[in-house]
């Protein structure tokens, strides 16, 4: 981003802190920030630690004469690379959507043509309303690009989608789009599994696991905008479709295994799914009854399929590249290694899932890389994100170097 120049629009909603956080990460990695903050926004940022955060000017008022004597509102619009507006509210959006410009920001953004990021943060009720979903099916059609926003706890209290992507999220977005990226793994077809399996008891309960799906759809999506055809095999998780991405929901370990089957031939797949290793054997059709003074029901378990292995040990029409992961409290080399072995799959990304790491659900991934012939490699603690951005480039080396061993 060295060089870049970002013109950053801080509307009014609580989020509006992050984007401190985001002049940070966007300023360490070399590129120049300039500010404008709507009147709402200022309830909850300061112009000053705007300023003090980007080292420049901050702009807020349409008619203020030092403003437009020294930077008219057209050229604050032109003189940068692209447009963020982070957080972006369902108000801001409705601006931009019907072309309203009756402040400073939604002045510069109907002059402005650069590309326009959006973050949009709101409560999960003002987010669904078909009047905000309208907006942003307009802005979409507009070309304008949309980051986010995440599921969780809102600060009004309520759960849902609404909340701003994080400033990891954002910055790689606004990297995505600053330098579109060559496209290394054109015409590569990948299969990725993500998330939990969930396996029935009956029709009301199941076994499951703590799983997000974070990690495997955002390999996914890496996969993706390196230009490969991705299918994605997800259990339930509250992660919203990658972006280019053909999703395959499913719930048991036996639908993910026939899923994973019926999306072959591909050239890569990634294991990432916390496949349940056993089932319950025969699931009730009716569902389980407590009687009273009756002895606790014993639940009798079958091993479910290994997807990985039977991907990895598939004859003709094997990947040519098997990935796994191996969730590792301790010894991490030596279990993974012993699982590439045992699984018959090429590189296992072993990640440290003791309690600390908070691995589980979080942004953050601590993984190592192991192959069958190449010595292992420790990376730092990264976002679930820049691991599968790692991992791509990986990827794209190997089919790379194959295909010049293959010629
Ligand atoms: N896996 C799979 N199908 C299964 C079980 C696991 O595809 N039925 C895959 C996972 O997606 C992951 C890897 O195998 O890529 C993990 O292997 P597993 O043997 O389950 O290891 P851990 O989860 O690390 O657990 P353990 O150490 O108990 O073996």
């Amino acid at each position: 981003m060295q060089g870049n120049r970002i013109l950053l629009i801080v509307a009014g909603g609580i989020a509006a802190y992050k984007s401190l956080e985001l002049i940070r990460r966007l300023r360490e990695r070399g590129a120049a920030v300039r500010c404008v903050l709507t009147r709402a926004g200022a309830e909850f940022v300061t112009p000053l630690a705007l300023a003090s955060l980007s080292g420049d000017k901050v702009f807020s008022d349409l008619f203020s004469l030092t403003d437009e004597a020294e930077m008219g509102h057209i050229r604050l619009s032109r003189e940068a690379d692209l447009v963020v507006v982070a957080p972006a509210t369902a108000d801001l959006i409705a601006k931009m959507a019907h072309g309203l410009a009756d402040d400073l920001a939604s002045t510069a953004l109907l002059a402005t043509d650069k590309p326009v990021l959006i973050a949009p943060a709101m409560n999960p009720e003002m987010w669904q309303h078909p009047a905000t979903q309208r907006n942003l099916a307009q802005l979409a059609a507009d070309g304008v690009r949309q980051v986010g926003p995440a599921p969780g706890e809102m600060a009004c209290g309520e759960t849902g989608l609404g909340r701003l992507a994080e400033p990891d999220e954002i910055v790689a977005a606004i990297a995505a789009l600053l330098a579109p990226v060559a496209r290394p793994l054109a015409g590569v077809r990948a299969l990725v599994t993500s998330g939990p399996t969930v396996e029935a008891i009956d029709p009301v309960r199941f076994i499951a696991n703590r799983s997000s799906g974070k990690q495997g759809h955002a390999i996914a999506a890496a996969l993706a905008g390196a230009g490969a055809e991705v299918t994605l095999v997800s259990g339930p998780v509250h992660e919203p479709d990658p972006a280019g991405v053909r999703v395959v929901r499913v719930e048991s370990a036996v639908a993910m295994l026939a899923a994973c089957q019926a999306a072959l031939p591909v050239e890569v797949a990634v294991c990432a799914a916390a496949v349940a290793d056993w089932r319950v054997a025969e699931p009730l059709t009716q569902k389980l009854k407590k009687r009273a003074g009756g002895a606790a029901p014993t639940l009798a378990l079958a091993e479910n399929p290994d997807i990985l292995k039977t991907l990895a040990r598939r004859g003709p029409g094997r990947p040519e590249l098997v990935i796994g992961f191996a969730a590792e409290t301790e010894d991490l080399e030596g279990n993974a290694r012993r699982k590439l072995a045992a699984k018959g799959c090429d590189w296992i990304l072993a990640n440290d899932v003791s309690r600390e790491q908070a691995t589980f659900g979080g942004v953050y991934n601590t993984v190592k890389l192991v192959r069958a012939d190449a010595e292992l490699e420790a990376w730092p603690r990264l976002s679930k994100a820049e691991v599968a951005a790692r991992l791509v480039v990986r990827i794209a080396a190997h089919l790379r170097a194959a295909t010049v061993a293959a010629a």
